[in-house]
C-alpha cells in the first residue's frame, strides 16, 4: 500500500491533491463529488474586497436613504430578508460545505487594500472553514508608486486578515516580485502558513474591429507549471511556511513534479473544469503505480528531492540555466538554424 499522506496548513491530508479556488465551488454537491473521487481537501472560490465594498455600499444606502426618501421606489426592493447578497450566500455555502464533506474547506478572499472587507475572513472562519486562502490580485499602473511600497501593501493586508482568524492561512501570490523568496519569507513572517505558488494572470486581449481590451480566459497547459516550479523549488527549505503549487497542474506527472521541487500539495482548477471532476481518481491511480513501479513507499520520501538545495547542480535553477539554453540553440540538432 502506497502511502500518498502530506501536511499542508497544518492538516494531515490523504494525499497532495487540493482542487482549487473555481467556479467547481459553486456547487456544494460538486464538492462532495470531489470529495467522494479522492480530493484531499478543497479551496473554495473567491470572496472579492469589490463585492463585499459593493454590498456593503448597497445596503447602507438602501437602510439609510430608502426607507424615507424613496418610499415609492421602496416596494420595488424585496424585504431585507429576502435581499439575498452574494456575500451572505457565499458564507451560507461555506457552512453547507463544511456540514457536507469530512475534509478540510478552505476560504478564499481576494484583496488588496486593509479596510472593512477583511472583516469577512472572520466571518468565513465563523462560518466553519478550516483554514483561509487570501489572493492578493494587484497590478501596479502607478509610475509614483515604488515596488517596496506595494510590497508594504501586501504585507499590511495579510497582518490585517492575520489578526482577524485564528485558522491558518495561506496566501496567493503572483510571480512578479524582484525577490520572490524575501518576499514569501516576509509573508510567511507576517502570519502566512503556506503559500500558493502562483495566481494566474489572466491577460487581456486587444479586439482591433471593436477597438475593444477584452478579457481572455484560457486553461492553462504543464508547461505552465515551470514557472511555480522552479520558484518552490528555490524556496523549499528557506522559508517557514508550507507551499502549494497552482497554475499547469494537469497529470499525476505534473503532481510529482510539485512534490520532488518542495510543495506539500498541488492544487488543480483547469484539469478539473475541463476534463471533469473525475480526474482527481485517475491522478490518484496514476500516482500510485507511479511510485509503486519507481520503488517509493510514500510520497513524503520524495518531498523537496529535486529542490534547489538537494539536485547535484543547483545552477540548473539559476542564471547559468539561463545561458546554457541559449547556448544550446547554436548546436540544435534540427539542423533548421542559419549556420
Ligand atoms: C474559471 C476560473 C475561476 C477562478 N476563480 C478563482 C477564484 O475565485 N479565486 C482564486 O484564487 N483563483 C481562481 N482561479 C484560479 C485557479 O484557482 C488557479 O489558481 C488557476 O486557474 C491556475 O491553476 P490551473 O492551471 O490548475 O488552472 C480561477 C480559475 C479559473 C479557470
Amino acid at each position: 500500500m502506497i502511502d500518498l499522506t502530506t501536511r499542508y496548513m497544518g492538516f494531515n491530508l490523504k494525499n497532495p491533491i487540493v482542487p482549487s479556488a473555481s467556479p467547481l465551488m459553486e456547487n456544494v454537491d460538486a464538492m462532495k463529488r470531489m470529495e467522494d473521487v479522492g480530493a484531499a481537501a478543497l479551496v473554495m472560490n473567491s470572496l472579492f474586497e469589490e463585492q463585499i465594498i459593493k454590498e456593503s455600499a448597497g445596503l447602507h444606502h438602501y437602510m439609510e436613504y430608502g426607507n424615507e426618501s424613496f418610499a415609492e421606489a421602496l416596494s420595488y426592493f424585496p424585504e431585507p430578508d429576502e435581499f439575498k447578497l452574494e456575500t451572505e450566500s457565499y458564507l451560507e455555502r461555506v457552512r453547507k460545505a463544511v456540514e457536507t464533506v469530512d475534509i478540510p474547506v478552505i476560504g478564499s478572499l481576494n484583496g488588496i487594500t486593509t479596510g472593512g472587507w477583511a472583516e469577512y475572513a472572520t466571518l468565513i472562519e465563523e462560518a466553519g472553514a478550516k483554514g483561509l486562502e487570501l489572493n492578493i490580485y494587484y497590478i501596479p499602473t502607478d509610475p509614483d508608486v515604488s515596488g517596496s511600497e506595494i510590497e508594504e501593501r501586501y504585507l499590511e493586508v495579510v497582518r490585517e486578515v492575520r489578526a482577524k482568524i485564528r485558522i491558518p492561512l495561506a496566501v496567493k501570490i503572483g510571480p512578479f516580485f524582484s525577490a520572490p523568496v524575501h518576499m514569501a519569507k516576509q509573508f510567511a513572517l507576517n502570519g502566512a502558513n503556506a503559500i500558493v505558488l502562483f495566481n494566474r494572470f489572466y491577460q487581456p486581449d486587444l479586439n482591433l474591429e471593436t477597438l475593444e481590451v477584452e478579457p481572455h480566459l484560457v486553461y492553462s497547459n504543464s508547461s505552465e507549471l515551470r514557472l511555480p516550479l522552479r520558484w518552490t523549488a528555490i524556496m523549499y527549505g528557506k522559508i517557514p511556511a508550507d507551499m502549494a503549487i497552482t497554475s499547469g497542474v494537469h497529470t499525476h506527472i505534473d503532481v510529482l513534479k510539485c512534490m520532488m521541487a518542495g510543495a506539500n500539495v498541488a492544487q488543480m482548477a483547469s484539469e478539473l473544469l475541463k476534463n471533469g471532476i473525475e480526474r482527481i481518481g485517475d491522478i490518484i491511480i496514476d500516482l500510485e503505480m507511479w511510485l509503486e513501479d519507481h520503488g517509493y513507499n510514500s510520497i513524503a520520501e520524495m518531498e523537496g528531492s529535486m529542490s534547489h538545495e538537494s539536485v547535484a547542480a543547483p545552477d540548473a535553477y539559476e542564471r547559468a540555466n539561463y545561458m546554457k539554453v541559449l547556448h544550446s540553440w547554436r548546436s540544435d540538432p534540427t539542423g533548421w538554424l542559419p549556420s
